[in-house]
């Protein structure tokens, strides 16, 4: 068995770590502990707490059979902390220390600038579990419910697994700051979030699986950017919360394929040949495809912003100094130096939107943003793959990358989902055919009755091809408590 395979499961916290051999780190874990709890009793999932939900718990990280099924209260959930298994000899694989061994501990002139990179990340888990708390009581059907609290267990090991590296690589400050992520609260006006994202509802369902499939997926692409990292313990941790992050974005992409699904059957079968004739699709009680859009143009653009500014000078010193790289940075062929080296960057002048070529070290955050759009073009090709099958001509986009954005190049520019331009009162005058209306907000939330009997589903979504862990389609997935 390679090491640190070997997951301790007896004690309070499941680890792979050597907690039990380590105990001022064992201590402050576990001093930690309860307030988690108390965290997620009051600001994670509203009900459910004594129901018991079939979810999966990683209990080793070997990549085949890292997981088991069973029911679980919530509360009861094995929160561990989980590393992938070391690489024997690691050496770093870019920037100013490039083939120098990986580190066990934090150099200290890197200190403050590591512990922030861990701070932002660990605060997107729990915030994301604000942002779901309701979404439980309409839940479309057990399996969907089943998902929700699935992904939210997650985010919450994700939370245990920054706060370990953070009391046991930065002593007090580490200790204040796990504090601190259990202080913020997503959308509260005195203490919120740190991500502008993480502080929008997530009001109903088609919002939930727009996030998991867009700002789910910039988790993972920050995480595979931290995943590179010379500070071992993160690359470790990194590369243990991606295979979880995998489900999140499955969640995600299926739930729209299930949607778009059972409205091109709707349409279909009401002889309907025109997608965009809301008022008929509506009658159907099914998500228009135009809504659908407007959905898709609001997550796509509030998912871009985390990215940050284009270019950053925070992003250069991070990569130089070894504490995260690119995307997939040990596939790429080049120094990984990139001192000399530009990238293409799109800047807002003059009133048009122009390619420039800047210092790549500087345009980093557009890299990997440019990374992450390319993934997502993927999952929109597939959901207009259906929609073509059913032999409609109407096409889901992206919308274009500078519509709709508060933080860098295009920050305010009034640019239409297509591109197009506009004038700035142009842009206000048409924003509710670009965003969700009020009125799309109160259909969607019309829409939204919980469905809790097993094998079946709200009319709105389409069931799934087949179930978790191989289970039949009329599985229990959630026992509610009495
Ligand atoms: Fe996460
Ligand atoms: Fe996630």
């Amino acid at each position: 068995m390679p090491a640190g395979t070997q997951v301790d499961y007896d004690g309070l916290i499941p680890n792979n770590v050597g907690l039990n051999a380590d105990l001022a780190l064992r201590r402050a874990l576990e001093t930690w502990h309860p307030g988690y709890i108390d965290w997620w009793k009051g600001s994670g999932p509203a009900g459910f707490q004594d129901s018991l939900v079939y979810l999966r718990t990683a209990i080793g990280v070997d990549p085949e059979g890292w997981a088991r099924f069973g029911f679980v209260k919530m509360p009861d959930y094995r929160w561990g902390i989980l590393l992938a298994p070391a690489v024997e000899g690691r050496r770093i694989g870019f920037g100013a220390h490039k083939g120098e061994p990986a580190w066990q501990e934090v150099p200290g002139e890197y200190r403050a600038a590591l512990r922030r990179l861990l701070v932002i990340q660990g605060d997107t888990e729990p915030a994301s579990v604000e942002q779901q708390r309701h979404l439980g009581a309409t839940a479309p059907s057990l399996y969907d419910l089943r998902n929700l609290f699935q992904v939210n267990v997650e985010e919450g090991r994700h939370l245990w697994a920054m706060v370990y590296l953070l009391q046991k690589y930065f002593g007090r400050d580490g200790r204040e700051e796990a504090e601190d992520l259990l202080r913020r609260r997503s959308g509260d006006p005195d203490a919120p979030r740190m991500l502008g994202a993480f502080n929008e509802a997530t009001p109903d369902w088609l919002s939930f699986f727009l996030f998991t499939f867009f700002t789910d997926r910039d988790g993972k692409m920050q995480l595979a950017a931290l995943a590179q990292s010379a500070f071992d313990p993160l690359s470790r941790t990194c590369r243990f919360m991606l295979t979880e992050e995998a489900h999140h974005m499955f969640v995600g992409d299926t739930g729209i394929q299930r949607v778009v699904q059972r409205t091109l059957e709707a349409m279909r079968a009401a002889g309907i040949d025109d997608p965009t004739d809301v008022e008929r699709v509506r009658a159907l009680g099914v998500v228009d495809l135009p809504t659908l859009q407007r959905k898709m143009n609001l997550h796509f653009s509030l998912t871009l912003d985390l990215f940050g500014n284009e270019l950053s000078s925070n992003a250069a010193n991070a990569y130089t100094a070894g504490l995260k790289g690119r995307y997939r940075e040990d596939k790429i062929d080049d120094d990984h130096l990139l001192r000399a080296a530009t990238y293409p960057v799109l800047r807002w002048r003059d009133g048009a939107a122009v390619t420039e070529p800047a210092p790549a070290l500087s345009a980093l955050n557009m890299r990997l943003r440019d990374d992450y759009v390319a993934e997502c073009e993927h999952g929109v090709a597939r959901w207009n793959k259906a929609i073509a099958a059913a032999g409609y001509g109407f096409r889901l986009i992206l919308p274009h990358v500078g519509f709709n954005r508060r933080i860098g190049a295009f920050a305010g520019a009034p640019i239409a989902p297509d591109g197009t331009i506009l004038e700035a009162a142009a842009w206000q005058a048409r924003r509710d055919a670009f965003l969700p209306s009020a009125a799309d907000g109160a259909y969607i939330e019309s829409l939204m009755r919980p469905v809790a009997v097993p094998g079946q589903y709200a009319p709105w979504i389409a069931p799934p091809r087949a179930g978790i862990d191989n289970k039949p389609g009329d599985f229990e997935y959630v026992r509610m408590a009495e």
